[in-house]
């Protein structure tokens, strides 16, 4: 029998972010965003899908706080739409916009659920796209002045606050990759993206302070920790390379204030940067950035596992069986969950670490008894649950854990194939369909833990956790 209980007043909740779940697109004044012009290019989704509908939480939001209740959850994580509040990016508000999460919030409120939202999870509204999006610096000013404006309305009410979710995503994957909205591939640009993402989220945490001056303030990390193939030197170092652009990049300026010195040296081997002065930065910029925050939200779903090829180049290899990568391809490996904790509470010392998203996406199907059998998101989760338990033991100071995500939704370039949901949303009658997951879940927050009888059973003995 394994029984691991968390700490008294832990924190157990589930994500979702506007984008993927809302819809209600052209309802209550909404203007457009990047992810609406981006869906509607041929061939951006690999569906041919768009977010217009989505789960249509915009109008089942109480069924969905009902849901929540249901669960038990301490708190949800959602993330409040810019193109919402303000249309056009900035100026006018549109105060339906405003209306809507206030409902939301207080939803929630009545529910005994704390409302935890991120301000910006990747949905720039397209009006400032017009004018260069997060490429302008003047982005981050409007973002700055878009969350005064919901702290002000809303600040009351909310205990936590997230400035942005997974900066790294929104720069490479939409500036330098091209995979995400508004699609570039320019890596000079995705580093000045990055920079104006970091700022913003340094005058957006001044402007939640000086609105809401209780409230707790955070940012959400993408963290992936990179592991070298071998232990020879030019696999460490491609470990190295990756931990550098993809962790400490982003890392480094908020909690030391300063942009990681070989990882500017690889932008500039590379071509994307001229010289050592970073041309974006000014003075007071690392100041802003590195204002002392009280939490740290760490997203976590996989590891690198990186190796030099023949030609010296650094590439990412699959080093694990089939049957231990999620639908997405993603390796299944909760000891870089802890590995991330740790290391984050070594080399950084958040005050509190929230894990915002840990999740799996799985091929579900409903069977003719109309359940879900999701056995492998079940293992998944509790064996990244018990390596977070590990973490604790070790001494992270870990607050809470939002599993990703409350309902299958638009999971951005990937349309609605990948469903990492709790609950799944049928696609004719958007009806929620209770996994097996989400009553596994319940149980986990009535217990405060993992109590169960089954051995983990997707992993092999060298990487077995400790129980
Ligand atoms: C994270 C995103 C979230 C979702 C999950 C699967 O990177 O924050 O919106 O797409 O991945």
């Amino acid at each position: 029998m394994t029984r691991r209980l968390f700490p008294d007043g832990f924190t157990w909740g589930a994500a979702t972010s506007a984008q993927q779940i809302e819809g209600g697109r052209f309802e209550g004044g909404r203007g457009e965003s990047i992810w609406d012009r981006f869906a509607s290019i041929a061939g951006k989704i690999e569906d041919g899908s768009n977010s217009d509908i989505a789960c249509d939480h915009y109008h089942r939001w109480p069924e969905d706080v009902a849901i929540m209740r249901g669960l038990g959850l301490d708190a949800y994580r959602f993330s409040i739409a810019w193109p919402r509040i303000l249309p056009g990016g900035r100026g006018q508000v549109n105060d339906a916009g405003l209306d809507f999460y206030d409902s939301l919030v207080d939803g929630l409120l009545e529910a005994g659920i704390q409302p935890f939202p991120t301000l910006y999870h990747w949905d720039l509204p397209q009006a400032l796209q017009d004018e260069g999006g997060w490429g302008e610096r003047d982005t981050a000013k409007a973002f700055a002045e878009y969350a005064a404006i919901v702290a002000r309305r809303l600040g009351d009410r909310i205990g936590h606050w997230a400035t942005h979710n997974e900066p790294w995503c929104a720069a490479t994957l939409g500036h330098e990759e091209g995979h995400h909205a508004p699609g570039h591939l320019d890596p000079s640009e995705a580093l000045r993206v990055a920079h104006h993402l970091l700022l913003s989220h340094g005058w957006a945490a001044e402007a939640i302070r000086r609105e809401a001056p209780a409230a707790e303030v955070g940012i959400v990390h993408i963290h992936c920790p990179a592991y070298p193939a071998t232990d020879s030197r030019h696999d460490r170092d491609a470990a190295r390379w990756f931990d550098g652009l993809f962790n400490r990049w982003y890392l480094d300026p908020i909690f030391r204030g300063a942009y990681p010195a070989d990882a500017i040296a690889d932008r500039i081997a590379a071509g994307h940067l001229e010289g050592p002065e970073l041309p974006f930065l000014r003075e007071g910029d690392l100041d802003a950035i590195s204002a002392p925050l009280d939490f740290l939200g760490l997203n976590y779903y996989s590891r690198s596992v990186m190796k030099a090829d023949e030609d010296g180049k650094r590439v990412a290899v699959k080093v694990a069986p089939d049957d231990e990568l999620t639908q997405m391809g993603w390796e299944v490996f909760p000891q870089g969950l802890h590995d991330s904790l740790l290391r984050v509470h070594r080399d950084y010392a958040p005050r509190k670490i929230y894990v915002t998203e840990n999740g799996a996406a799985y091929d579900d199907r409903v069977d003719n008894e109309g359940r879900i059998a999701d056995p492998k998101r079940i293992a998944y989760l509790r064996e990244h649950l018990l390596a977070i338990q590990r973490a604790i033991s070790d001494g992270v100071p870990l607050a809470g854990y939002f599993a990703w995500s409350l309902m299958d939704n638009f999971e951005w370039g990937f349309g609605y194939k990948m469903r990492f949901g709790l609950h799944a949303v049928d696609s004719e009658t958007l009806q929620r369909i209770p996994k097996d997951s989400a009553s596994w879940y319940r149980d986990v927050i009535a217990n405060n833990g993992v109590v169960d009888e089954s051995t983990p059973t997707i992993h092999g003995e060298s990487r077995a956790i400790d129980l």
